[in-house]
């Protein structure tokens, strides 16, 4: 194609912006909180060039990265950098899009073959001093943290088997371990997973591989102190298909869904798979915890199909985004015994929404309360176009999940959210901070920006600061915040 399509994945927000830039000293109205000190990193999906699918998703984009540093002496300074993945350089030296469907290699134009696909576009990762952009069909790029240049790929020192690894990590608050995973962990639709622990000083220590019962999207997983949970939802790949020139991604809904528990320091042939409803489907888990007396719980935004436009039309699914069914709700699972699972007992916590939230403390651990995005239903007139979905989440949510007690933050009219950050507090008992991009439709194409600070146990006080950012953004994916005493200790 010769410019981009006219489809919700090219629209509204999610119009293609593609100019790095670096704004200094951004207007702040409001008061930044002392506590705010570090980088707030952002994953952005981008597409340089117009694709070659009229149908393709804003999930293709390339992967850029942002920061928002909140200096020491009160300013804020904002950058925005592609990662130079070798697709994006090999799209730079043809000056056109080489790659063809979403995550389907059979249909890249030849002078592709061969070069990693994968885009780095999903989530920021820091660990040990390192920062990482991810994307679930590939290996990580490395990130200068200060600059934004891209230093590669990332095999762990060449340590790494698995061709893939998560955009969604876990990292135990006390060990300071990065726990991950890479499904399709040998190649296109295969049902290999693999299963790794990076020490605190980043060093694979661990790589497993284990069979899933399908090749399924696995988007997140959890931990808690003792065990690893991988669910698999049935959102299905097929070689088959793949290699026909076919969709990646097809939604099953007679497919049970499933979950393999195992110890997380154990071997995997002591997963133990308890099945779960049919057809339903999970990107992402709030938090998962332990009760003492064999329970294991898992706090997930569950949804009755796959939410993804793209993926219900290559499904044959027809539904309205108003007919979907879901919220945030509790699996339990009885670890005691042995042998395969015993049933997943079901809890709804909380209204629909995405984006979970916790502070970095409450990791794999019992919670009192965490945040996630969800859609006003007193908002008036249509969402905002954004995102791979295509409809953008216009209020904030703070849940205690114990009790249900529910506190709301409504964006006004117009407005939208990205998926905020938590910042913790030095003050004890204060439950800290969050930082989220907020987007303003101010036109037919036109929108404003700010970076919203909100005190993260009073959200419906709204903003105690908004940062004005001078710049045109796409929505943004996941983010990272990186205090500015981590920042320090990798420089030392
Ligand atoms: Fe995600």
């Amino acid at each position: 194609m010769t410019s981009f399509p006219n489809t919700i994945d090219f629209a509204g927000l999610n119009q293609p912006v593609g100019i790095e830039c670096s704004h200094h000293d951004l207007v702040v109205e409001g008061a930044i909180p002392d506590d705010v000190r570090g980088t707030f990193y952002r994953a952005v999906p981008d597409p340089v060039f117009p694709p070659l699918f009229e149908d393709d998703t804003a999930l293709s984009g390339d992967g850029m990265i942002s920061k928002l540093d909140f200096r020491a002496d009160g300013g804020v300074d904002f950058d925005l950098r592609y990662v130079r993945t070798a697709r994006y350089e090999a799209e730079q030296a043809a000056g056109r899009a080489l790659f063809g469907r979403y995550r389907n290699p059979f249909t890249d134009i030849a002078e592709a073959r061969g070069v990693d696909r994968t885009v780095a576009n999903t989530t920021p990762v820091w660990h040990a001093g390192k920062l990482l952009m991810t994307k679930e069909d590939g290996r990580a790029y490395r990130i200068d943290p200060d600059t934004l240049a891209t230093i590669g790929s990332h095999d762990f020192d060449g340590a790494l088997k698995s061709e893939t690894m998560t955009a969604h990590v876990r990292i135990d608050p006390v060990t300071g371990e990065m726990f991950f995973f890479g499904y399709e962990a040998d190649g296109i639709a295969s049902t290999k997973v693999s299963y790794c622990i990076a020490d605190a000083e980043g060093r694979l220590v661990r790589e497993q591989w284990f069979d899933g019962p399908y090749c399924s999207m696995m988007h997140d997983f959890a931990i808690t102190e003792h065990y690893a949970l991988f669910p698999v939802f049935p959102t299905t790949a097929s070689r088959a298909r793949i290699e026909a020139g076919g969709a990646h991604w097809i939604h099953e809904p007679e497919l049970a869904s499933w979950v393999g528990i195992m110890p997380r320091y154990g071997d995997v042939s002591e997963m133990r798979w308890f099945e779960g409803p049919r057809g339903v489907s999970v990107y992402h888990m709030m938090n998962a915890f332990e009760d003492g007396a064999g329970g294991v719980h898992l706090d997930q935004c569950l949804s009755s199909t796959n939410a993804f436009p793209f993926i219900q039309r290559a499904s044959g699914i027809s539904i309205a985004p108003w007919e979907m069914k879901g919220g945030l709700t509790r699996w339990s699972f009885d670890m005691n015994g042995s042998g395969p699972g015993t049933g997943i007992a079901e809890r709804p916590l909380g209204p629909p929404g995405d984006f979970p939230r916790i502070a970095d403390a409450d990791q794999g651990r019992p919670y009192h309360h965490g945040w996630y995005c969800t859609m006003n239903p007193e908002a008036k007139g249509p969402p905002i176009v954004g995102g791979p979905v295509g409809a953008m989440f216009n209020m904030l949510l703070r849940i205690e999940p114990e009790t249900g007690r529910l506190d709301a933050l409504p964006l006004p009219p117009a407005h939208c959210l990205n998926e905020p950050v938590h910042v913790p507090s030095h003050t004890p008992g204060h439950e800290g901070w969050l930082i989220m991009i907020v987007d303003h439709q101010t036109g037919a194409n036109d929108f404003a920006h700010a970076a919203w600070i909100v005190d993260a146990g009073k959200i419906a006080a709204g903003p105690v600061a908004k940062i004005h950012i001078p710049a045109r953004l796409r929505p943004q994916v996941h983010g990272w915040w990186v205090s500015a005493a981590q920042r320090a200790e990798a420089l030392s």
